[in-house]
């Protein structure tokens, strides 16, 4: 079997690559500018990289040679980080909309089944949101389901929602060739991925604001306080990546149930707000480095305008509704979110530790 992966060297797609490679039957060609989360992969004898964007007409003539040899097109390409929706906005339209809408033409010109990551973000806005009250008692009006909920964004000048809505353009982009063009596809909304290698670790990594767990990890390993935005109310459900790698593998291997649908991946059993991720973390740098001051580490309330600049506006809430996708994927998300944070913190505590002096305990386990 032979995988097109497009977006290959993200978070994503090197838990995707670790686990597809370790099976003899698959090759892969994937696609990607940046190959630091994918170095201990580059020697793997059935890993084809080409390592540059998809940009200009030459890199578009070995794109079409590669999606015509491949069976399955996997797109991971994305931009999918917060505070570049309303700062960065044309660029944000462009990679997530104008970059992928030629990949959905392409699969489609050659018949090849498309899995197409989008985002929970699809969604916007639960109408619960917008209840005075206590929004919250109808479930109805806060669950997601792929099938049935509405998505709700707020006005154009609240550039946070550039990003959902290029997303959603191209899920009906790839929703409309299949029913005029034939073109398989499984559509993935992402909810809350978390593991190692996630975004980069600010002011060890990169600059910039990558997504909160990223920012939280970062905080604490710089001595920083853990920043809630507008005082860390929002509620997300965090998902393992192993669980979400689970769902992706599931999808492949199960064509004639999976194809021509719409998933969300999540775990509505990990869901959390912002506050409380918050003491998670503390509590799992005090796991993994035996030191209980960990516990202490500060933390701030920062406004959203402040965080992110003019036009951010937040997601709620994301509880996902994952019936459809147990049924049809046999899938089952079981990792709970101590595991997680665990597994996360435990590689960057590994990875950055010693980094921290200041903040290093004498009894650290590593
Ligand atoms: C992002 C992307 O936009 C989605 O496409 C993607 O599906 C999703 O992440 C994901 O990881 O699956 P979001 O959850 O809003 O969506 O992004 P985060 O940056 O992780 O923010 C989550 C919440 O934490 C927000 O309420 C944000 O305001 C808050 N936050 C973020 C903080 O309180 N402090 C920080 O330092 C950073």
């Amino acid at each position: 079997m032979k995988l097109l992966v497009p977006g290959c060297a993200g978070f994503i797609g090197s838990h995707f690559l670790e686990r597809m490679l370790a099976r003899e039957a698959v090759e892969i060609v994937g696609w990607d500018g940046q190959t630091d989360k994918i170095e201990h992969l580059l020697d793997h004898p059935r890993l084809t990289l080409r390592r540059r964007l998809l940009k200009g007409p030459e890199a578009f003539v070995q794109f079409e040679k590669d999606l015509a040899a491949c069976d399955w097109v996997v797109n991971l390409a994305a931009i999918c980080n917060p505070s570049q929706y309303n700062t960065e906005p044309l660029r944000t339209i462009y990679a997530n909309f104008i970059d992928g809408y030629q990949i959905v033409e392409l699969a489609a010109k050659y018949k090849k089944p498309l899995i197409h990551y989008s985002t929970s973000e699809v969604y916007g806005r639960t109408l619960s949101s917008y209840l005075p009250g206590q929004p919250y008692d109808n479930p109805e009006l806060y669950v997601l389901d792929a099938a049935t909920t509405p998505m709700i964004m707020g006005p154009v000048q609240n550039q946070r929602w550039t990003y959902a809505t290029a997303k959603q353009l191209l899920e009906r982009l790839v929703y409309a060739y299949h029913k005029e063009a034939g073109l398989r596809f499984a559509i993935v909304r992402p909810f809350n991925f978390f593991g190692p290698r996630m975004d980069y670790l600010p002011g060890i990594e990169g600059e910039g604001k990558p997504r909160v767990l990223a920012m939280f990890v970062g905080a604490v390993l710089n001595d920083d306080p853990i920043l809630l935005v507008d005082g860390g109310h929002a509620m997300r459900t965090i998902t393992s990546i192993h669980d979400a790698i689970d769902a992706l593998v599931a999808i492949i291997d199960r064509p004639e149930h999976s194809l021509d649908h719409f998933y969300n991946i999540g775990n509505p059993a990990n869901e959390v707000s912002m506050r409380d991720l918050a003491h998670g973390v503390r509590r799992a740098f005090a796991r993994v480095s035996g030191d209980d001051r960990y516990l202490e580490h500060p933390i701030q309330e920062i406004g959203s305008k402040e965080f992110y600049g003019d036009g951010y506006e937040d997601c709620d809430r994301r509880v996902v509704d994952i019936s459809a996708e147990q049924e049809r994927l046999a899938w089952q998300p079981h990792r709970p979110l101590d595991h997680v944070l665990d597994e996360t913190v435990g590689y960057y505590w590994r990875k950055y530790g010693q980094r921290a002096p200041q903040r290093q305990p004498a009894t650290a386990v590593g």
